[in-house]
């Protein structure tokens, strides 16, 4: 990978018993300060899907950064994939299990039937929160034709249960 890229990687900050004991949290927000390693990752996010797509959709809250900051790079639209209670009007809403807790996402229904969706989120782990993505997506009738991570944990496992997806840096 590119220069750029590499030092992004190094910005990316663990921090260990956050927010809970055992957890290992993967700090991206060394990387999102420095303008060459934000601009370097957004680029790879989006890279693969340039054309295949009509709309970012990024999950909250994590997601939105980079979701915004893709949608921008690629020239598309963004679209809020929120938890529970924070839209005013859903359209679906998807339970689902997280690696610490459980959550509910919701998402409105105003893109024309059949949009194709680049999902982005910030970190895969369980994969629980990009199933569920995937699945409220789908549950509205658009069409998931990409996926983006920045930074895959792949001890948990998680695109088992996600299915493809594109991520750019992983442990
Ligand atoms: C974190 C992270 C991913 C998710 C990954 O979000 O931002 O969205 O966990 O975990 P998974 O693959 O096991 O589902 P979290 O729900 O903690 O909240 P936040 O994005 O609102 O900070
Ligand atoms: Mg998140």
């Amino acid at each position: 990978s590119s220069p750029a890229l590499v030092r992004a990687e190094s910005l990316i900050r663990s921090i260990a018993d956050y927010p809970q004991p055992g957890v290992l949290f993967r700090d991206i927000t060394p990387l999102l300060a420095d303008r060459e390693a934000l601009h370097a990752t957004t680029e790879a996010l989006v890279a693969p899907f340039l054309g295949s797509f009509d709309v970012v959709a990024g999950i909250e809250a994590r997601g939105f950064i980079l979701a915004g900051a893709a949608a921008i790079a690629a020239g598309s639209g963004f679209v809020p994939i929120r938890k529970a209670g924070k839209l005013p009007a859903p359209a679906a809403s998807v339970d689902y299990a997280l690696e610490y807790g459980t959550a509910t996402i919701e998402m409105h229904d105003d893109l024309p039937a059949g949009s194709r969706i680049l999902l982005i989120d910030d970190v895969l782990a369980t994969g629980g929160t990009l199933a569920a993505g995937r699945r409220i997506v789908e549950e509205l009738g658009y069409v998931v034709t990409g996926i983006s991570v920045l930074f895959e944990i792949e001890a948990l496992h998680g695109r088992d249960i996600v299915g493809d997806v594109h991520t750019v840096f992983r442990s």
